[in-house]
């Protein structure tokens, strides 16, 4: 039996597995900077500064109303802040809307669930693509050619989300029959049709079981990892942030207390006093 001369080198792997890069080795894809918002007399964020290096998991962590969801809310344009910047690929924005956002490569997926009920798990990742189609809907509704072979593409991108997060069995089931925990994937599902660049979650495991923030876990380091999606990550549970973020911010009362390694702002002493509910 003869072997393939061309697999069958016998020479040493010239490119061993690198070590992932830590965070400082990376470039700043987004900047924010002295960001200030406020509702009314409320002030949900008080000049806060962080940046998102590229291919890193940031985790954004705080005690109820510590403005983390106001935070991405700003960065994926939903709020304008009163003040400050945030710059995106070294280009500082100003009243960016969120669909702009998401064609320039931000996505994200919602605190509470936000999915179409009535349709099926394909249709409601296929709707992560509507940015994405060129051909508007009464142009695809005749089937005319050039609509019918971007469907073709669409509908084959769909198809490799739905198994990559091992969800073929319920691909034709309408979403509100699914339990909290699938339709939390099916929302990364819609979140990832869009090929995102900068992936945002908001809370991914809240309401979970163990099993289910185990598999959503896994399914984010899977997506940073694979497509090398930089991902920032609202989180509650300290256990998950630290498996799985490369830094943390922390909020508190719309001011950032600490900004570093999960290991760095889990010793922190302001930290432990504001989820300790320290008076300030
Ligand atoms: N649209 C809004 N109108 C008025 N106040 C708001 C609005 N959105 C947020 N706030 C207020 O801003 C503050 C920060 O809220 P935010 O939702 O950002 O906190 P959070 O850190 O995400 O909290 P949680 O952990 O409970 O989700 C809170 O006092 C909240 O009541
Ligand atoms: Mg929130």
């Amino acid at each position: 039996m003869t072997m393939d001369a061309a697999v069958d080198t016998g020479a040493v792997n010239p490119d061993p597995p690198t070590a992932r890069l830590s965070s400082d080795q990376r470039p700043v894809v987004l900047d924010v900077k002295n960001v200030s918002l406020s509702f009314g007399g409320v002030k949900a964020i008080q000049d806060v500064s962080f940046d998102i290096r590229k291919g890193e998991v940031r985790a954004i962590i705080g005690p109820n109303g510590a403005g983390k969801t106001s935070m991405l809310n700003v960065i994926n344009g939903f709020y304008h802040p009163q003040h400050g910047t945030i710059t995106w690929h070294g280009q500082e924005r100003k009243q960016m809307r969120p669909h702009i956002a998401a064609t320039q490569g931000i996505a994200r997926t919602f605190q509470n669930v936000a999915l179409f009920q009535g349709m099926s798990t394909l249709d409601n990742i296929m709707s992560g693509r509507s940015l994405k189609m060129k051909s508007n809907f009464l142009f695809q509704l005749i089937h005319y050619g050039p609509a019918r072979n971007e469907e073709i593409e669409h509908r084959r991108k769909v198809e490799e989300i739905i198994d990559f997060l091992e969800i073929q069995a319920i691909r034709r089931t309408p979403v509100g029959r699914l339990p909290y925990g699938l339709k939390k994937r099916v929302e990364l599902g819609r979140a990832l049709a869009m090929e995102p660049e900068l992936l945002l979650l908001d809370e991914p495991m809240a309401g979970m079981n163990l099993e289910e923030k185990e598999d959503m876990s896994r399914f984010i380091i899977d997506v940073n990892d694979q497509f090398g999606t930089t991902i920032a990550l609202i989180e509650h549970d300290m256990g998950v942030v630290m498996d799985l973020s490369d830094r943390v911010v922390v909020l508190d009362h719309g001011e950032l207390i600490a900004d570093g390694t999960p290991n760095e702002v889990q010793a922190n002493q302001n930290v432990i006093d504001a989820y300790l509910g320290v008076a300030h």
